[in-house]
């Protein structure tokens, strides 16, 4: 069985959910403080064995192809004023991963963004990031390595999902669960923002996949679905007609940084871990609760 080692971020959208800001700002480089979304993201794939990565673009996001490539003067001037704690930081954003890049620059669908990828993965299963499911598990086991172990069992395509309030299942890709062992659950459907009353279950995608190379014989026939864009789930759903495909009930946090409200709860929790902040904020919010 081909080990996981290559990873695509798709990083096309236009980040409608997040203007007026998006309008100059990759929604991707939105940071949790000090640190871009789209860096934690990549961490969490380098933490979990990926060797490669390639972000999936658009000509306006340039910006991120920049802060993922060594910046020699900014690097020289901090060796030469002596910062040599910040020239580390600097030089290691620069260096992280091999990245590479593509561009979608028609909005066509996170199934057509996928699409573009064919020649990077080539032959071998592959992990898929989505830039706004920025995933935590403090202690534990990162999610998308959670999702390689499960893959390593099974061998076959395995989508990261929870179990999310029926309120809001209709922003999700749902999945149907035909039987559950432990966290890993084995799907017969799988259906692109269902209505309430149609969602098969609660259980909803939340960003992470691993997929076989065999997806990309299917987006090629994609025909557009909700929404009118070529859609990744509906290829999943017909992958699942040629080989097994499961869910796995990932342990750890995932926040949606692409909404309003979701941001700032990461925003809050990431500062209570970090040493030189957690002490003035939990005082802060302290204070605002009396
Ligand atoms: C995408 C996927 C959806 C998934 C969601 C997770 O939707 O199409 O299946 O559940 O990401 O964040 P989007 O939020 O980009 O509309």
């Amino acid at each position: 069985m081909k080990k996981i080692r290559k990873a695509i971020i798709p990083a096309a959208g236009l980040g409608t959910r997040f203007l007026p800001v998006t309008k100059g700002l990759p929604k991707e480089m939105l940071p949790i403080i000090d640190i871009p979304t789209v860096q934690y993201i990549i961490e969490e794939a380098i933490d979990s064995g990926i060797e490669e990565i390639l972000i999936i673009d658009n000509v306006d996001k340039t910006i991120i192809h920049k802060y993922f490539s060594v910046d020699e003067k900014l690097e020289n001037k901090l060796l030469e004023t002596n910062k040599k704690d910040e020239y580390d930081l600097v030089h290691h954003i620069g260096t992280m991963c091999k990245i590479s890049y593509v561009q979608q620059n028609d909005p066509k669908g996170l199934g057509h963004a996928v699409s573009l990828a064919e020649e990077f993965v080539g032959d071998e299963p592959f992990a898929i990031l989505l830039g706004d499911d920025l995933m935590s598990n403090v202690g534990g086991t990162p999610v998308l390595k959670q999702m390689i172990d499960a893959y390593d069992k099974v061998g076959s395509s395995i989508l990261g999902v929870q179990e999310v309030a029926r309120e809001v299942v209709h922003k999700y890709g749902v999945v149907k669960p035909v039987s559950i062992d432990g966290r890993l659950i084995k799907i017969s459907d799988f259906v692109e923002k269902p209505k309430t009353e149609e969602a098969p279950s609660c259980y909803a995608g939340l960003g992470r996949y691993i997929l076989t190379p065999k997806i990309f014989e299917l987006l090629k026939t994609q025909t557009p679905g909700k929404g009118g864009e070529i859609q990744l789930t509906d290829s999943i759903k017909r992958l699942m007609d040629i080989e097994g495909v499961y869910a796995y009930d990932f342990e750890g946090t995932r926040y949606d940084v692409g909404d309003k409200f979701g941001f700032v709860k990461a925003i809050i929790d990431f500062s209570l871990r970090r040493d030189e902040l957690k002490d003035k904020v939990q005082e802060y919010i302290n204070s605002l609760v009396k």
